[in-house]
């Protein structure tokens, strides 16, 4: 009978190939990431073949790394975790046949576990969760609010209905001219410019917890083109702002609306985009003196990392959940169904 409950997380689900080791759920022993963004900078964006490629070529020594760095062998492990989806189906796929095999051969129960539910419980390693909870969840690929009325249960109340928050921030900063991942260019530049420029805010019908980026975007491209054609200078440190400014109002707005009448207890904040400054600043402002406890992980937790997907994986571990040698990469997968 093991002591503590040690699982390896795996992660490969789009450019970052990852593996960590947390203990008892909360606990991280080694968080190892290698990003690829340098090989998919060139290309304005990630391309799915290289992304495949520079998973099979990093994912044994990344778990090797992770292994080492936490000092555990493969019989001190409880359960292998690895992300089933969404994301790219090709880098999905490295990970969980790695998963897979060394669950096999070394007799590991081996746990599926949602990409979305991984970022929301990087939280558990920084705070525990109180529920009901609301989950704010804004990255490349899903802008999602999530209410949690316990652990591993999850209800979306709210999504966009077109771009993701981090894809409208990756687009527009390819408008500027920025490089990939443009979201932490934009949020620099935010803080140097002022919200002048007026951009619209898509607050959708009165009590919509939906939102919609892909409106905004193009009134930023619209704005650049016009200025352009009348021969003037747009400050790109004020369009920044601007657009920064108004992505922020509607996601702190909606949140704290959902946070209220759904009357949780803590609201916690995950993926890529809650790295953005405007938007924790804006979030701990609001949340300040409401009785509403707030949390968001620290910049490293919000991108893509395994630590979150042990975590997660420990929950659906001591719930006895467990994938079969069946298990498939899925590109599509549902949380509420997960
Ligand atoms: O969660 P994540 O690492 O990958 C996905 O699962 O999508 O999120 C990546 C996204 C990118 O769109 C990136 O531009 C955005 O997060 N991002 C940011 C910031 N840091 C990363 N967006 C705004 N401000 C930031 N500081
Ligand atoms: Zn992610």
């Amino acid at each position: 009978m093991k002591s503590d409950e040690i699982i390896l997380g795996i992660e490969t689900s789009c450019d970052e190939t990852a593996a960590a080791i947390v203990k008892n759920g909360t606990e991280l022993l080694s968080n190892v990431v290698a990003s690829q963004i340098e090989s998919h900078k060139r290309f304005g964006g990630v391309v799915p073949e290289i992304a495949s490629r520079h998973h099979v070529e990093q994912i044994t020594i990344v778990i090797e790394e992770a292994m080492d760095q936490a000092g555990v062998t493969f019989e001190d492990l409880s359960a292998i975790a690895v992300t089933e989806g969404p994301g790219l189906v090709g880098a999905l796929l490295v990970g969980v046949n790695s998963a897979k095999a060394l669950a096999l051969a070394h007799d590991i129960p081996l746990i599926a576990v949602h990409h979305i539910a991984g970022h929301i419980y990087a939280n558990r390693l920084m705070t525990p969760m109180e529920f009901p909870l609301l989950s704010l969840v804004v990255s490349g690929g899903h802008t999602e609010l999530i209410y949690m009325k316990e652990h591993g249960s999850y209800e979306v109340i709210g999504e966009t209905r077109d771009d993701a928050a981090g894809e409208a921030y990756d687009k527009v900063a390819r408008t500027l001219k920025l490089p990939y991942p443009g979201g932490p260019h934009i949020d620099k530049m935010a803080q140097e410019g002022s919200s002048s420029i007026e951009l619209p805010r898509a607050w959708l019908e009165p009590d919509s917890l939906d939102f919609s980026f892909s409106g905004l975007k193009s009134a930023v491209i619209n704005t650049l083109h016009n200025a352009k054609q009348r021969g003037e200078e747009i400050n790109p440190n004020d369009l920044a702002a601007s657009f920064q400014e108004s992505v922020i109002d509607v996601l702190v707005e909606k949140t704290y609306r959902a946070a209220e009448a759904y009357e949780v207890k803590q609201v916690v904040v995950a993926g890529g985009v809650a790295a953005n400054k405007g938007l924790r600043a804006r979030l701990t402002e609001r949340f300040d003196g409401t009785g509403i406890q707030l949390a968001i992980p620290p910049l490293w937790l919000c991108t893509d990392n395994a630590a979150m997907i042990a975590a997660a994986g420990s929950i659906e571990y001591n719930k006895g959940k467990r994938a079969t040698m069946k298990l498939n990469g899925n590109p599509g997968l549902d949380l509420e169904a997960f």
